[in-house]
């Protein structure tokens, strides 16, 4: 009876206590408790992948040598590594059931890490599981993921950062100190503005290579696509492919574009238009002069106005209609600036125009509430005077009228 019952709780105990284990190759577990515990988190576990579908080995023992087996990959190499994650993930038919795309490990080969690590053994580049980890594996939309875009600066940083190793393959190692200050790392990942480019936005991750001259226009244009089409009709852009065409870059630089000054166009520190234009005859720097005189003469009537605005609804005027007038004026602005980056003062003109007319049209209504507002006054000074007056006039009235009364009533009692 009790060896029923012994034998019955021994088929039950792997059941009971095998539910936290990660399914099928718990035998794995017994002796890799902490891959387990990590692989237990990992999107793969959900997706059915197991120990033993990455490193093989046999689920039916517990003895290293039956669980190993002959076949036991360890995956520390690195090209095994990119070839086991990349070989599941490039399985068309596997991964139609997940959505998800299979051009990772073909992406990788192009890039300048799979280039690198193609030529032989090479444990300085990144492969999968520098990116993405080996057991720990998450979603890249999971914000612990060190492929998510707030991660990445710490992820690729890690090895792009270190001095030494991209010393090795001539490489400057400044680009997420660089990044860290510029407007779009602040953006990401002090304000939280998911629209800011992170490392992966502007190199791809699976092909990381660094956008070709000719592409890097085509990198910035993708999100600042305004901008971009005024570039390209600048004569900056027009010798496309000659080794002299000026870029975003070289007026913004890459990794630590900051927020645009218009001493730009006066300056002649880097990226400033004296950088290159350094002889003050040529006609560029007049160019430049003008595109700022023009910008900055609407920039300062509109602040004035703002500031005429602001004055007059401390005064109790309700000013709605002009501040959405100042606001068409400032859109305009934004405009203007971009529109700058065709270095054509004339294309500038109709949109200046527009900006100044918005101002004016801030500035007639103004006036028009401001007669108003003094027109009331003086109406409310005379009914307020007039009023007085009649009150007084009532006053007086009524004083005579008891004086009246008074004698009236003297006179009758000097009379009794
Ligand atoms: C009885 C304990 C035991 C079991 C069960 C076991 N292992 Fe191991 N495993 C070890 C030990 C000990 C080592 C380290 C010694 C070595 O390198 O062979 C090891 C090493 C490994 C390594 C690293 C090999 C290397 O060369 O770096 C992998 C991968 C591995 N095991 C996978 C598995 C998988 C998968 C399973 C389940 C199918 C499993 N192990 C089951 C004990 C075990
Ligand atoms: C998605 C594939 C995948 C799965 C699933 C997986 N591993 Fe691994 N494992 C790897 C890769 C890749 C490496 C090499 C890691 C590296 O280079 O940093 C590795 C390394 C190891 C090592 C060697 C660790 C070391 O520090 O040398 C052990 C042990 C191991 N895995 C055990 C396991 C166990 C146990 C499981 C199941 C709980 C498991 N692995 C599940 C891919 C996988
Ligand atoms: C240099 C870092 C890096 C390397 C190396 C890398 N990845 Fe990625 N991976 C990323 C980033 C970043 C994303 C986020 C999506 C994006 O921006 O494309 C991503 C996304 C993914 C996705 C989500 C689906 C998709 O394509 O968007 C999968 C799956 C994936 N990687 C698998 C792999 C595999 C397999 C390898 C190795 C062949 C690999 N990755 C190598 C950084 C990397
Ligand atoms: C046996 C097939 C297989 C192997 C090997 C494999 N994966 Fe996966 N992987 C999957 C499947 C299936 C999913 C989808 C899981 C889901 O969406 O629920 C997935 C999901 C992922 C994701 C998340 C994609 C997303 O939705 O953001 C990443 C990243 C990833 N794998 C990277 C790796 C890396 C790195 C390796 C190697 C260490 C690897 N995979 C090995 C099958 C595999
Ligand atoms: C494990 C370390 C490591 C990680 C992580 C890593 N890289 Fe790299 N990367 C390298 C090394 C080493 C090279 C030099 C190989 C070469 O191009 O010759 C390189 C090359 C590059 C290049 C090509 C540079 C050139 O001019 O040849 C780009 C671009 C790049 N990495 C971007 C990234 C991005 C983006 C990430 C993160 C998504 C990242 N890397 C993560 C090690 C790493
Ligand atoms: C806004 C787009 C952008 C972002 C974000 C960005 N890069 Fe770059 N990166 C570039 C451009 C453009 C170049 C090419 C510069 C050139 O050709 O002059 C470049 C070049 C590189 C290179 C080649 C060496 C060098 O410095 O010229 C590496 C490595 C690199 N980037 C890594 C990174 C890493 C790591 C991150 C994240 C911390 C990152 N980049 C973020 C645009 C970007
Ligand atoms: C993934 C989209 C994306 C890419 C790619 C991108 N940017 Fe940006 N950029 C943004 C966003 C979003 C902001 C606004 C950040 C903020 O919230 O302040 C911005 C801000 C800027 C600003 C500051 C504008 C201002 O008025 O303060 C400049 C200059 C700039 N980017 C230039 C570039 C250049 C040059 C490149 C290419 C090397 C580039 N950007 C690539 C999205 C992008
Ligand atoms: C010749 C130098 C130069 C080049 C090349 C250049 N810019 Fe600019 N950019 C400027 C100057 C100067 C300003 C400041 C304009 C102002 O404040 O009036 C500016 C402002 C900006 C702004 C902020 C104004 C706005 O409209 O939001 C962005 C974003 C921007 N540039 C992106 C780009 C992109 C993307 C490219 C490539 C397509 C590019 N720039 C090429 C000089 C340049
Ligand atoms: C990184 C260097 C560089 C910067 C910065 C730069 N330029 Fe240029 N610019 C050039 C080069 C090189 C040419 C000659 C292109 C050609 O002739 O094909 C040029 C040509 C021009 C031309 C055409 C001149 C002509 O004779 O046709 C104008 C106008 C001009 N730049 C204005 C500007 C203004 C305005 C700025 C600042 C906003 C500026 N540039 C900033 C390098 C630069």
């Amino acid at each position: 009876m009790s060896a029923w019952l012994f034998a019955a709780w021994l088929a039950l105990a792997p059941l009971v206590s095998g539910q936290d284990e990660p399914a099928p190759a718990s035998n794995c577990a017994t002796c890799h408790g902490k891959e387990a515990r990590v692989f237990s988190e990992s999107i793969h576990r959900v997706a059915g992948v197991t120990c033993i579908t990455c490193h093989g080995g046999s689920p039916d023992s517990v003895d290293v040598a039956g669980a190993h087996g002959a076949d036991l990959k360890s995956l520390r190499d690195p090209r095994a590594a990119v070839e086991s994650c990349g070989g599941c993930h490039s399985d068309v038919e596997r991964m139609r059931a997940f959505g998800l795309r299979t051009d990772q490990l073909s992406l990788y080969w192009t890039s300048g890490h799979g280039q690198q690590l193609a030529k032989g053994e090479n444990a300085d580049v990144a492969t999968c599981v520098s990116c993405h980890s080996s057991h720990a594996v998450l979603s890249v939309k999971d914000p612990l993921s060190p492929a998510h875009p707030t991660k990445q600066v710490e992820t690729c940083g890690g090895c792009h950062s270190d001095a030494q190793r991209m010393g090795k393959y001539g490489l400057p190692a400044d680009q997420a100190d660089e990044y860290r200050k510029s407007v779009h790392g602040r953006a990401l990942l002090e304000l939280g503005h998911r629209a800011a480019p992170a490392c992966a936005d502007c190199h791809g991750s699976h092909g990381a290579l660094p956008p070709r001259v000719d592409q890097v226009e085509f990198v910035c244009g993708n999100c600042h696509s305004t901008v971009d089409g005024f570039f390209k009709q600048s004569p900056h852009a027009k010798r496309s492919g000659s080794p002299a065409t000026i870029e975003c870059v070289s007026c913004h630089d890459n990794h630590g574009v900051q927020k645009p000054s218009p001493q730009m166009f006066l300056g002649d520190d880097a990226g400033h238009c004296g950088a290159c234009h350094a002889d003050a005859a040529d006609p560029a720097r007049a160019v430049g002069q003008k595109l700022f005189d023009d910008v900055e003469q609407l920039a300062a009537t509109i602040e004035a106005a703002t500031l005429e605005v602001r004055t007059a609804g401390e005064r109790g005027l309700f000013l709605g209609e002009e501040r959405g007038y100042l606001d068409d004026a400032r859109g305009l602005l934004v405009r203007a600036r971009a529109m700058t980056h065709a270095l054509s003062p004339a294309l500038l003109d109709d949109v200046l125009e527009r900006g100044k007319g918005m101002v004016a049209q801030t500035r007639d209504s103004l006036a028009t509430k401001n007669r108003m507002f003094r027109d009331r006054r003086i109406f409310t000074g005379i009914f307020f005077g007039l009023a007085l007056l009649f009150a007084v006039m009532l006053w007086m009235y009524g004083l005579e009228v008891r004086g009246r009364a008074r004698q009236a009533s003297a006179a009758r009692g000097g009379g009794a």
